[in-house]
């Protein structure tokens, strides 16, 4: 079994902070590469019938970060040349790092505390920031979080003071570059 997924898809794998732009992103690079986009949020919204925010409420964190792993392991096995938007906490459980490396090139979108807080710090749709100190959260998460986003990470881009064209084309870059077989 070990061997089994010893190669690695050739997925394109967004993933980073809440807010750092990895749906926006997704588009400009789904038309700039002409391949499908899919969000791993919106596909557990779909199974579900209910969105993020319902699903922490009723069936809790947990529940959900089992959906991840779950859902995680059915794209691994499925096809490949897709652009796959993770949720921002889908690399924390450690079964997810292998399976999101398997999937294909992965991409960590860094980016400062501020700007997301600027970006979604009162969006109500986010409930792990829902709290008295969305900024104190934020640092927090992310102190936890960047290690981990580092290691999974084939290409790490700044992209607070980039525009989204220059982060395009930087990442398709790069991404055709691994399928040439140069990264
Ligand atoms: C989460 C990020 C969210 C969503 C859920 C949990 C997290 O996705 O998966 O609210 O743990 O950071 P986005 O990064 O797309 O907001």
């Amino acid at each position: 079994m070990k061997t089994k997924h010893k190669e690695r898809k050739q997925n394109l794998i967004l993933m980073g902070f809440m807010g750092c732009g990895k749906s926006t992103l997704g588009r400009s690079l789904s038309y700039r590469l002409q391949m499908g986009l899919e969000d791993t949020d919106h596909i557990i919204e779909e199974m579900e019938g209910r969105s993020i925010s319902e699903i922490f409420a009723r069936q809790g964190e947990a529940a959900f970060r089992k959906m991840e792993t779950e859902l995680l392991t059915k794209l691994r096995d499925g096809g490949s040349r897709k652009i796959y938007s993770l949720g921002g906490g889908t690399p924390v459980q450690l079964q997810n790092q292998a399976l999101i490396r398997q999937m294909g090139f992965v991409v960590w979108l860094r980016i400062r505390p501020e700007t997301v807080m600027e970006r979604v710090g009162k969006d109500t749709g986010r409930p792990l920031l829902q709290c008295e100190d969305p900024l104190g959260r934020i640092r927090e998460l992310l102190a936890q979080r960047s290690p981990i986003y580092e290691r999974c990470a084939d290409l790490i881009l700044d992209t607070d003071d980039m525009t989204r064209d220059e982060v395009t084309e930087e990442i398709a870059r790069a991404y055709e570059a691994f399928l040439t077989g140069g990264a």
